[in-house]
């Protein structure tokens, strides 16, 4: 295949993207299967990121291509209100199955942001319905990512989303992130320090008063503002906060969920149930858009109310639970349990953690951090040119067959749940020359 002339590549406004610097010298892929992507001139490209944290089981699965492609000749679609088709029931009890005890009721999105819009719609009716209306306020964290939409950039903390987008939902506020490298960088797992920043959470219901604040939005592992893991002891100490005051606590899994850190879902790594969970990404392992939202028993209880012919919630998307999503996210559950990848990141984490932090002492190097299956290397900016260190890095992995993801001066790693210990040799090896080169 030849790579495409400029004009062939104007009309694509491409997203995250640096479209005048990507068009004058693009990056194409045409194939991919498991481990691998391959380019439009044929070479071969590891997958250190699992596509976009999404890919878990690897590319091109053969039980998950045939259920899609079977699940389209036989209902293309069903509408999701007043309606709906088997599959929708049967993963719902799947997700379900996966998720913390409890947390058994599952509605239906098409990606990250719209779950995380509708986790927080969620919140709010629900206080409504239980008569504290007046509980109107969403916290979210600096530093947080939670998708694009206009909730999922309020209640997050990365300011290029932001800045651009005006007032965004009013009655937000951001307790203060979790990066510490002065007493954390480097550490191996869980960094040792930085449970007391869940206090900043008290700092708000003060400030706020806990009466007004409808729910705590979180990723248990902060990915996209590079890879941030929680304190020891964080997590549980917002759970208490939150159940102290009556406030939801909702843990964004758009990344963490299915296997990511070593277990179905990141709230069981770390040992706390929130009242909601977003998920996304690797639902469907990435083949057709979905996301979900997780919620407990009581939380769904207390809409079953009033008379049984209205609505309860008035939310939904033409394609909740679309036949090809369902079809490729129960193939995906079953490819994962058949093949151990939902505990499989708990296994490598040893091996991958000590082939990342052989890279401590190359130039520029600033921080490592990893938990499961994810890995960041924070690099030193350049002066007066944030993020440039970072990319070239990324280009020289590309030419080197290995795909790397970066955000600001932050390499993060996610491969796919089934890599061999032989290519996070291959990574690690790869980033270790590029650092070098590039420094
Ligand atoms: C934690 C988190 N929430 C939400 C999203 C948004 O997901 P999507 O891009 O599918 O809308 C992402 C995407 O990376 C994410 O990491």
């Amino acid at each position: 295949m030849t790579t495409p002339s400029p004009a062939a590549l104007d009309a694509y406004w491409m997203p995250f993207t640096a479209n005048r610097q990507f068009k004058k010298a693009p990056r194409l892929f045409t194939k991919a299967s498991g481990m691998h992507f391959w380019t439009d001139d044929g070479r071969q490209v590891l997958d250190g990121v699992a596509g976009l944290w999404c890919v878990n089981a690897g590319h091109a699965r053969p039980k998950i291509v045939q259920a899609i492609a079977e699940q389209a000749a036989e209902l293309d679609y069903a509408p999701p209100f007043q309606m709906a088709h088997p599959k929708a029931f049967e993963l719902a009890h799947k997700v379900a199955e996966l998720a913390p005890a409890g947390m058994n009721k599952v509605f239906f999105t098409n990606s990250g942001s719209e779950s995380v819009d509708t986790a927080l719609k969620m919140a709010l009716a629900y206080h409504r319905v239980r008569g504290e209306g007046q509980r109107t306020r969403l916290i979210g964290r600096e530093r947080g990512y939670h998708g694009v939409n206009f909730g999922g950039i309020s209640v997050g903390g990365m300011v290029a989303n932001r800045k651009m987008f005006g007032t965004m939902l009013g009655g937000v506020d951001h307790i203060r992130h979790t990066h510490d490298p002065a007493r954390n960088a480097f550490s191996v797992g869980q960094p040792a320090h930085g449970a007391d920043l869940a206090d900043d959470l008290e700092r708000l219901i003060a400030l706020h008063d806990a009466s007004t604040i409808a729910a705590v939005i979180v990723e248990p592992v902060a990915g996209s503002t590079g890879v941030l893991i929680p304190p020891v002891g964080y997590l549980k100490k917002l759970r208490q906060i939150c159940d102290q005051h009556g406030i939801l606590l909702i843990f964004d899994e758009v990344i963490t969920g299915f296997g990511r850190t070593g277990s179905p879902f990141g709230a069981q790594t770390f040992g706390v149930t929130p009242d909601l969970i977003t998920c996304a990404k690797g639902l469907t392992n990435g083949c057709v858009p979905m996301g979900a939202v997780i919620a407990k028993q009581s939380i769904y209880d207390t809409f079953m109310q009033g008379p049984e012919h209205l609505i309860e919630f008035f939310h939904g998307y033409t394609y909740s639970a679309h036949p090809l999503a369902c079809a490729a996210g129960l193939a995906t559950i079953e490819t994962y349990q058949e093949e151990g990848l939902l505990t499989r990141a708990a296994e490598l984490e040893g091996y991958f953690a000590e082939a990342l932090h052989s890279l401590k002492g190359l130039p520029n190097v600033i921080d490592i951090r990893n938990i499961g299956l994810v890995g960041g290397i924070e690099l030193a900016s350049r002066p007066g040119a944030p993020t440039q260190r970072a990319f070239d890095v990324f280009l020289d992995c590309y030419q080197s067959g290995v795909l790397i993801r970066t955000t600001g001066d932050t390499i993060a790693l996610s491969p796919p749940l089934i890599i061999e210990r032989q290519q996070i040799d291959q990574i690690v090896g790869t980033i270790a020359t590029a650092l070098k080169r590039v420094a």
